[in-house]
């Protein structure tokens, strides 16, 4: 795949960008369906990306161009684009800085802005590329307008406009992730605090597989937002026997299991779910720090059964690659990673397990399934950068 956006804007408006930022795409080693109820998580950035070139093609307006997707965008003042797809992320962040008035964008724009986007993080399958998007987007364009931002203040506006603009009611862990990625590390995020902690991961050690069914799920499409809506109603009916509960990460089993008549079987499900990943998460650190990939492994197993089983997010072509990737020699534990419903799996390996494993699961989901998905290693390389003119890789 083209990745150059620098080159790709100019050959669409003839002119080179003023401003290229990337950003990387993550795996979640653990901590799944938590971010959004004050949970824990375990992302890192990969090396997969999303580019995104910005510059002024020279007549007011805004026009998006997204070549891998065979997209364009044209609009006389801001975008305003709802359609669904990847237009919306740009408009949402460009109304996000500039309000959405035509006033105010030709005042930031007078010469127009047009925007190309492109990269290598596959759409809709777990590895956060609209995330990746927005984390792009917000970095070019507030270079553009010579405004600075943090990386937190920046992951909080990608939540903001993917709550509010696109409409998908995604937590926090994607952006901050993406704008807070280290070369080498996964990142330790407290979301009731937002404060984090950087974890290195043992790649002389270990390798992270991705297992990508190409199951595409559109997120506000799919049982997500019910899913947040489930934690929510557990919350309320928790509170109704367990005074001063505010969210899942509030509770553990034992108060579960005295409101489980309040809860009914699908709302305790969901929560148990919720309580036992954060524990996960912590013990996943823990033995990360000990350095047993064995027990690592073994937790990596047991969040995919609790999110196959009380979560409901996982579907069949999901557990048969973790599944077979159990099966695999070297192989130490794989799970489902992101939303669900589709998207991929990854799984943790000793290092060059990957060389037999991969081949090996691409078999056996073909056999199964007949028809090809995704397989390969991603390096937890991945940083967010921004740069005028060009973006060097
Ligand atoms: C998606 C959302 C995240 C998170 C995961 C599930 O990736 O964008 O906020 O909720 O699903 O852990």
């Amino acid at each position: 795949m083209q990745t150059d956006a620098r080159s790709l804007y100019e050959q669409h408006f003839g002119r080179p960008p003023r401003v290229v930022a990337r950003a990387p795409g993550r795996v979640n080693l653990i901590g799944e369906h938590t971010d959004y109820n004050s949970g824990l998580v375990l992302p890192g950035g990969i090396d997969r990306h999303v580019e995104v070139a910005c510059g002024e093609p020279g007549a007011p307006g805004f026009i998006l161009h997204a070549p891998d997707l065979a997209e364009t965008h044209r609009a006389s003042g801001p975008p305003t684009t709802r359609g669904g797809g990847v237009a919306d992320y740009v408009a949402g962040m460009i109304t996000a800085l500039l309000g959405g008035e035509e006033d105010a964008f030709r005042r930031s724009c007078p010469r127009g802005l047009g925007v190309l986007v492109t990269g290598t993080v596959p759409r809709a399958s777990g590895l956060s590329s609209s995330a990746a998007l927005l984390v792009a987007t917000g970095l070019a364009v507030h270079r553009l307008l010579e405004r600075s931002i943090r990386p937190l203040e920046l992951a909080r506006l990608c939540q903001r406009v993917e709550n509010d603009f696109v409409g998908v009611r995604s937590g926090i862990m994607d952006p901050f992730a993406s704008a807070h990625a280290r070369k080498g590390s996964l990142l330790l995020l407290d979301c009731r605090d937002l404060t984090h902690q950087e974890i290195p991961f043992p790649s002389r050690k270990a390798e992270v597989l991705v297992l990508d069914t190409r199951v595409e799920r559109r997120l506000g499409e799919t049982g997500y937002n019910r899913r947040r809506e489930e934690c929510e109603e557990a919350v309320a009916a928790l509170r109704t026997t367990l005074a001063p509960v505010t969210c899942l990460r509030d509770v553990d089993l034992e108060m579960l299991q005295k409101a489980r008549p309040s809860l009914g079987e699908v709302l305790f499900r969901r929560a148990s779910h919720v309580v036992t990943e954060n524990r996960r998460v912590t013990e996943t650190v823990r033995h990360l720090r000990a350095g047993d990939l064995e027990a690592v492994g073994r937790i990596l197993r047991e969040s995919h059964a609790s999110l196959a089983r009380d979560y409901e997010v996982s579907c069949p072509e999901l557990d048969l690659v973790v599944e077979t990737a159990g099966t695999c020699e070297g192989v130490l534990g794989a799970r489902m990673t992101g939303a669900g419903f589709g998207g991929c799996a990854l799984a943790l390996a000793r290092k060059g397990a990957g060389d037999d494993a991969l081949p090996r699961i691409a078999h056996v989901f073909r056999e199964r399934f007949s028809r090809e998905g995704a397989f390969f290693r991603v390096e937890l390389t991945g940083e967010p950068r921004v740069e005028e003119g060009s973006c060097a890789t």
